[in-house]
């Protein structure tokens, strides 16, 4: 099997990668703008990886295409606070720049793996979001935030089209807060732009404050990588072509969290870890309007839960890792990364 991972530097396609090339035979083709995550792969023997921008080096993206059996496009921006100030680089990278894509994968007949996400259910009321059943409900267009979850229903919607007409062999996955270690880096996180595990993590290092945006009851479900990559091993595997033409939430409905509720947990578990016992200065942990925090475009969504009944039947596959374990072993790592031992 050749699998075709384009950003596999980003946050998913390193951590398949790993799992990739030390768990199986497989080959990989990997193509991104950098390699900070993935260096340690670099001469992997089954691992070719190019330098590239899926924006400007089409035709070298077709030919990868043409020369793989299954294609994961994850290049995609997936940080909040970019959908607000810059939606229009999202768009241009989320939607425009991953149809052609989709494109050369009907044109060649190849396999495509597409990486939806939680937030195309938006501010659905269900207590879990169904990939059949659920409605997707966005806020309005001066709203910016929406632009992410629009371009990728959209996507999501195209994919499902070239399969209905055109024979598309497809698999559409939504991860939701999938988390671990390499989830964004410290320097994106000095600059507020990064998700919200890292960013307390981040801003506990810099003893700044943990800002809970109005008041942080919102909550989240967060999945450890390691269980994702688990039940995505498993569509790219597809036994008896059972992902083909379904959409499949990959999610740890047990593993719901408040963000004040992982604003202390964080907390306690940054004092207790060795680097950091006896620390004389200890972050506050504040209420911010989400205006001041994000700006007009903002708008939040308080219950996100997947029903994962698809994938446990689809692929006989459930998380394992709870909550405190998942949120540990990301800190850790964090840690161990930026501070060493
Ligand atoms: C994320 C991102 O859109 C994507 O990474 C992804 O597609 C999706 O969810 C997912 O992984 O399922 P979201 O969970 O809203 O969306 O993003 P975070 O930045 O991680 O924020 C989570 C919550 O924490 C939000 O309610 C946000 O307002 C809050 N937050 C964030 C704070 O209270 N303080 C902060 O400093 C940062």
């Amino acid at each position: 099997m050749r699998v075709l991972i384009l950003g596999g530097n980003g946050f998913i396609g390193y951590h398949l990668t790993a799992h990739i090339l030390r768990e199986t035979r497989w080959e990989v083709r990997g193509m991104d703008l950098g390699t900070s995550r993935l260096k340690e792969f670099l001469g992997h023997p089954r691992l070719k990886f190019i330098r590239g921008d899926i924006r400007k080096h089409r035709a070298l993206v077709e030919s990868l295409v043409r020369q793989c059996d299954v294609v994961l496009p994850l290049v995609a921006i997936a940080v909040p606070k970019v959908y607000v100030t810059d939606p229009l680089r999202v768009f241009e990278l989320d939607f425009e720049a991953n149809l052609p894509v989709v494109r050369a994968c009907v044109r060649h007949r190849k396999r495509l793996i597409f990486p939806s996400t939680s937030e195309v259910y938006g501010m659905c009321p269900d207590r879990e979001f169904d990939e059949e059943k659920s409605r997707l409900v966005l806020g309005p267009i001066s709203r910016q935030r929406w632009i992410y979850s629009c371009a990728k229903q959209m996507l999501d919607r195209v994919i499902w089209a070239y399969g209905f007409q055109r024979g598309l062999d497809f698999t559409i996955f939504r991860p939701f807060n999938w988390i671990g270690p390499r989830l964004d880096s410290l320097d994106e996180a000095k600059e507020g732009c990064s998700r919200v595990v890292t960013q307390f993590i981040a801003e506990l290092c810099l003893k700044r404050p943990i800002r809970l945006v109005d008041g942080g009851t919102q909550k989240r479900t967060f999945t450890y990588v390691t269980d994702g990559v688990a039940a995505l091993m498993k569509i790219i595997e597809n036994r008896g072509h059972a992902c083909t033409g379904r959409i499949i939430n990959v999610g740890n409905p047990a593993n719901e969290c408040s963000v004040k509720g992982l604003a202390f947990m964080l907390r306690r578990m940054f004092l207790a870890h060795p680097n950091h016992r006896g620390d004389r200065k200890v972050s506050r942990i504040i209420v911010v309007p989400a205006r001041e925090y994000y700006g007009e475009g903002y708008q939040d969504i308080m219950t996100r839960t997947p029903s994962i009944r698809t994938a446990k039947r689809l692929l006989g596959w459930r998380p394992r890792i709870g909550l405190r374990e998942a949120i540990k072993r990301t800190l850790d790592a964090f840690l161990a990364e930026n501070e060493g031992p």
